[in-house]
């Protein structure tokens, strides 16, 4: 067996192109361009390739974009204040900060001040809880990528077996809760579980955010199994690598995503999906904030 490869980069670009479109229509109809604020704490090299990713694809599309960055001496309250301007600014419709947040920002308390409408991450408490009851609402990007790469393989999620291994807010929760409202049989795992292969082995559908290289190896896998590595880390010569030994799991699945260019632009993507998404929203939203 040779598993298909999902093409996260084509996938993404082809939803980009439908925004741009979208988007030159919206404007001719004299509606607001939207606008994304991404935030920066500090100068983590990583952090700063995906913001300014981020970035480009807006000016890619034609979402106006700004990039604001603090270093990482700032005050929790100093940037609460930021947060609470751009909360109020009316010409702003998206805001995301950036994660990781140095330990003294508290990024729990961070992310529930963003105002709700403007939570294009879909990490404020309300968000998250419209996707724990399985209800329409702004859903964090990556997991929300995810379920469009796992649409695009035609696979019916129903009565499936999936193991997610991974318990970040980011993307093991939320994306755990999207598999059950389809209604998968769900197993969350982490890095620590104990004989982590005896679930990974019964994964029709397997999603692995560890940051770990290649802890998931061709002998954990199910044959037939749906792969998704959402892992980008670098190995001990400095090479990028998932969390998933691709070439030899390949060999056992029936999809699998590679690194780079399978879950990673799906993220950019699906933000872009939901600042538009914010957008139009605006002034909508009826829940309290
Ligand atoms: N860091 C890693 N992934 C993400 C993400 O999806 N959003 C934010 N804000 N930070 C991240």
């Amino acid at each position: 067996m040779q598993g298909k490869i999902i093409d996260g980069k084509a996938i993404a670009d082809d939803i980009l192109k439908k925004l741009k479109k979208e988007l030159k229509e919206y404007k001719t109809n004299n509606n607001p361009i939207p606008k994304l604020v991404v935030i920066q704490v500090g100068e983590d090299p990583a952090s700063t390739i995906y913001v300014n990713k981020k970035h480009k694809a807006c000016e890619e599309i034609g979402i106006d974009s700004e990039i604001k960055r603090f270093p990482e001496t700032i005050s929790y309250s100093d940037f609460l204040k930021e947060i609470g301007k751009l909360n109020k600014d009316d010409s702003v419709n998206g805001i995301l900060v950036q994660m990781p947040l140095p330990e003294h920002l508290n990024h729990k308390q961070v992310f529930e001040t963003i105002a709700v409408e403007k939570d294009v991450d879909g990490f404020h408490p309300f968000n998250h809880g419209k996707n724990l009851l399985g209800k329409k609402g702004i859903a964090p990007a990556t997991p929300k990528g995810i379920m469009t790469l796992l649409e695009s393989t035609g696979v019916t999620l129903e009565g499936k077996n999936a193991v997610v291994v991974g318990r970040s807010n980011i993307v093991g929760k939320p994306i755990a809760l999207m598999l059950i409202n389809e209604g998968c049989t769900v197993s969350v795992c982490n890095s620590k579980t104990k004989n982590l292969k005896m679930f990974t082995k019964e994964a029709d559908i397997l999603v692995v955010a560890v940051g770990k290289c290649n802890i998931i190896t061709e002998d954990m896998v199910k044959k037939g199994a749906i792969i998704i590595d959402v892992g980008m880390n670098r190995n001990k010569e400095g090479k990028l690598c998932g969390d998933v030994d691709f070439e030899n799991v390949k060999k056992v699945a029936s999809w699998i995503t590679p690194v780079p260019k399978g879950v990673g632009p799906m993220t950019i993507a699906s933000l872009m999906e939901n600042t538009i998404e914010a957008c139009k929203q605006q002034g909508k939203c009826t829940c309290s904030k």
